[in-house]
C-alpha cells in the first residue's frame, strides 16, 4: 500500500470516518475508583499530593461511592488508613477494622457497586513494609497468613473481590485457599502480579502515611527493568487462582500490559497510579498541558495497549466526559 494509491489522511477528513475506524473505545466499564477509608466521622480530607482526592470517614466514602455508581463505574477499590499500627499489621484482619466498616456500609448501601479491597500490610504496620520483619528481613512465608486472614476478613464484610499488593510469593495460593476452606470459592482475586518498584507511588504513600521506615520494597517488588519476569510472575499467579492479572504502574508499562495480554489468558487490568495521576493534575495546574486531553489520552493508551479495566484516580473525572 504505496503513496499515491493508499492515502490515510482519506479516512481521517471527518468526524464519522474517524468515529467509524477508531480501534479502542474507552468506557465506563473499563474503570475503577479507588479510595481511601480513614477512621473518624464526617471527615473529607483533600491530599494535597493528589488535587481532587480525599480521605473520607466511612459515612463521607459512601458519597463518593455514590458518585462512581451512578456515573456507571461497576466497582470501586477500598484501601484503608487505620488509626493504629503495630509491627504484625493487626488493624489490617481486625473484624472492626477500618476497611472492613467501609465495605459493610457501602454494601448495604450500594449492593450493586462491585467492592474490591487492597489486601496489603503497609498501611498497618508500624515500619510500613507489606510484611512481617525478621531483623531487616521481609520474611515472605510469615506473611501469607496475615494476608490471607485481611482477605478473609474483607471478604466477610462484604468485599466482592479482593487485591493483594504485597508481592509476596504463594500469596495468591494462600488467599484462594482460606476463601475456598471459609465457602467463598465464588470470591474472584485480582493480583497485582507485576507490580514494580516504583517512585510514581511517592503520592499514594503520603495519602496512606505507608512509606516504609526503613529500606526500600526492592527486595518483593519488581525490578523495573524486567519484561519476562513479569510473565513469570503473571503466570505464576494465574497456576494459584489468580482471576485477574494485575499491571502496576500503568503508562511508564504499557510494553507489560500489552505482553501480559498476549501471553496470559486472564482479564488484565492496569492501575494508573498516584505519581501518574499528580503529574498530569501538577502540569495542567502549571497551565502547560490541557489536563482533560491528557488524561482521555493516557487512558485511552492503557486500554489500547491492552488492559481491560484500568484502576484510577481519574475514574469520575473521564466517566463525567465519557457519559456527556
Ligand atoms: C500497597 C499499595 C501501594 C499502592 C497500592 N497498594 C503502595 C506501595 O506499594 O507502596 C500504590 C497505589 C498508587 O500509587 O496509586 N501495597
Ligand atoms: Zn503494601
Amino acid at each position: 500500500m504505496l503513496f499515491p494509491d493508499y492515502r490515510p489522511r482519506r479516512l481521517r477528513q471527518t468526524d464519522a470516518f474517524r468515529r467509524m475506524i477508531r480501534e479502542t473505545q474507552l468506557g465506563v466499564d473499563d474503570l475503577i475508583l479507588p479510595l481511601f477509608a480513614k477512621e473518624g466521622k464526617d471527615i473529607k480530607e483533600p491530599i494535597p499530593s493528589m488535587p481532587g482526592q480525599f480521605r473520607f470517614s466511612v459515612n463521607k466514602i459512601v458519597d463518593e461511592a455514590k458518585k462512581a455508581y451512578e456515573s456507571g463505574i461497576p466497582a470501586i477499590m477500598v484501601f484503608g488508613l487505620p488509626d493504629k499500627k503495630d509491627p504484625l499489621g493487626t488493624r489490617a484482619y481486625a473484624k472492626d477494622g477500618i476497611v472492613q466498616k467501609a465495605v459493610k456500609e457501602i454494601k448495604n448501601k450500594l449492593p450493586e457497586l462491585a467492592l474490591i479491597t487492597d489486601v496489603c500490610l503497609c498501611q498497618y504496620t508500624d515500619h510500613g513494609h507489606c510484611g512481617v520483619v525478621e531483623g531487616h528481613i521481609i520474611d515472605n512465608d510469615a506473611t501469607l497468613d496475615l494476608l490471607a486472614r485481611t482477605a478473609l476478613s474483607h471478604v466477610k464484610a462484604g468485599a466482592d473481590m479482593v487485591a493483594p499488593s504485597d508481592m509476596m510469593d504463594g500469596r495468591v495460593a494462600e488467599i484462594r485457599g482460606i476463601l475456598d476452606d471459609n465457602n467463598f470459592s465464588n470470591i474472584p482475586i485480582m493480583s497485582y502480579a507485576a507490580k514494580y518498584c516504583s517512585a510514581y507511588y511517592g503520592p499514594f504513600r503520603e495519602a496512606a502515611d505507608s512509606a516504609p521506615q526503613f529500606g526500600d520494597r526492592r527486595t518483593y517488588q519488581m525490578d523495573p527493568a524486567n519484561s519476562r519476569e513479569a510473565i513469570r510472575e503473571a503466570a505464576m499467579d494465574a497456576e494459584e487462582g489468580a482471576d485477574i492479572i494485575m499491571v502496576k504502574p500503568a503508562l511508564p508499562y504499557l510494553d507489560i500490559i500489552c505482553r501480559i495480554r498476549d501471553e496470559i489468558d486472564l482479564p488484565v487490568a492496569a492501575y494508573n497510579v498516584s505519581g501518574e495521576y499528580a503529574m498530569i493534575k501538577a502540569a495542567e495546574k502549571m497551565g502547560w498541558v490541557d489536563g482533560k486531553k491528557v488524561m482521555m489520552e493516557t487512558l485511552t493508551a492503557i486500554k489500547r495497549a491492552g488492559a481491560e479495566m484500568i484502576l484510577t484516580y481519574f475514574a469520575l473525572e473521564a466517566a463525567e466526559i465519557i457519559n456527556n
